[in-house]
């Protein structure tokens, strides 16, 4: 199932943030993502729309000079496991800066849910690029997208290259066009700091031990109303995450340069203040230099 040649991806050299530049957003009315203000949003339109758009307790950015001087998006790539908090960690974030969230674990579920709706198998590469071909916006706001089936359908079918291939664009493109006001962009996932956005301004990878993640899953699981037992969460989580780091193409692994933030023993709100302090910082340094 696994192709064993290397996922070749084109280079990210000299491109702002994010991989090569890809073609702007396709029009049509899509929901898909978190715009600033926790809103879903309609497609973004392209990094020369407006830009103003500020809350008072959004952190400042740097000023624009000119329509084509402006700075490129603010990109920060938040990677990790499965149930590591990165999820709500990358929301919090992108509320506080007013900046786009895309989860793209997302992109892979909606492939997944794809295939088994058309009766296929997840496994079988083939129908997982087709499916891959055809996924937009549009499907990524369905509620059955968050069952474990379909997390362990995703799992399968991002191991294949082709459907990781046929994903790229899609993400690139969130990171280097955001949704107005376009200054920036909040991806999480597991490739994201290493193939997606590998000179993001600000990576981090979010984990936690297997037994804490387990515990917080089964919570979410539990408050959907859904009558699941710690045992089989623990076991999808650890074989989803086994799969994850064991695959060829773009295997879960933190990027060198990633600031590591291990959740166990800490809240939601030490974890989120301590992200928020160095993206701002970060985005003050970034401002010091244009
Ligand atoms: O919410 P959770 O962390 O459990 O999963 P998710 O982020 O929705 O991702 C579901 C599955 O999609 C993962 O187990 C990965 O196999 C795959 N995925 C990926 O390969 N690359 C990404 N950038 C995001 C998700």
């Amino acid at each position: 199932m696994n192709a064993k040649k290397p996922l070749c991806l084109p280079s990210p050299a000299n491109e702002p943030n994010c991989g090569p530049g890809v073609p702007p957003w396709p029009g049509g009315p899509q929901t898909a993502w978190e715009a600033p203000g926790g809103r879903a949003q309609n497609l973004p339109r392209r990094a020369g729309a407006e830009r103003e758009g500020s809350s008072t307790q959004r952190e400042s950015l740097p000023r624009s000079r000119s329509r084509d001087e402006r700075p490129k998006p603010f990109v920060v790539a938040i990677d990790g496991p499965a149930a590591s908090g990165k999820g709500t960690l990358a929301r919090r974030l992108a509320e506080r800066f007013g900046f786009a969230h895309l989860d793209t674990g997302a992109l892979y579920r909606a492939t997944a849910l794809l295939v088994l709706d058309a009766g296929g198998d997840p496994g079988d590469p083939a129908a997982a690029e087709g499916a891959a071909r055809r996924v937009g916006p549009d499907h990524l706001a369905d509620p059955r997208l968050r069952a474990d089936e379909v997390a362990a359908a995703a799992s399968l079918v991002a191991a294949v290259p082709e459907v990781r291939r046929a994903l790229l664009a899609f993400q690139r493109n969130f990171a280097a066009h955001p949704p107005p006001p376009g200054r920036g962009a909040v991806l999480d996932g597991r490739d994201i700091g290493t193939v997606i956005c590998p000179t993001a301004d600000v990576k981090l990878f979010v984990t936690a031990s297997t037994e804490t993640r387990a515990s917080r899953r089964l919570k979410e699981l539990r408050e959907q109303g859904l009558a699941v037992i710690y045992q089989d969460v623990l076991q999808d989580l650890t074989q989803r995450d086994a799969r994850d780091r064991a695959r060829h193409a773009a295997p879960l692994a933190p990027a060198p340069d990633a600031e590591i933030i291990d959740t166990t023993t800490l809240d939601a709100d030490i974890v989120f203040e301590r992200a928020a302090h160095l993206v701002a910082r970060t985005l003050k340094e970034k401002e010091w230099q244009q």
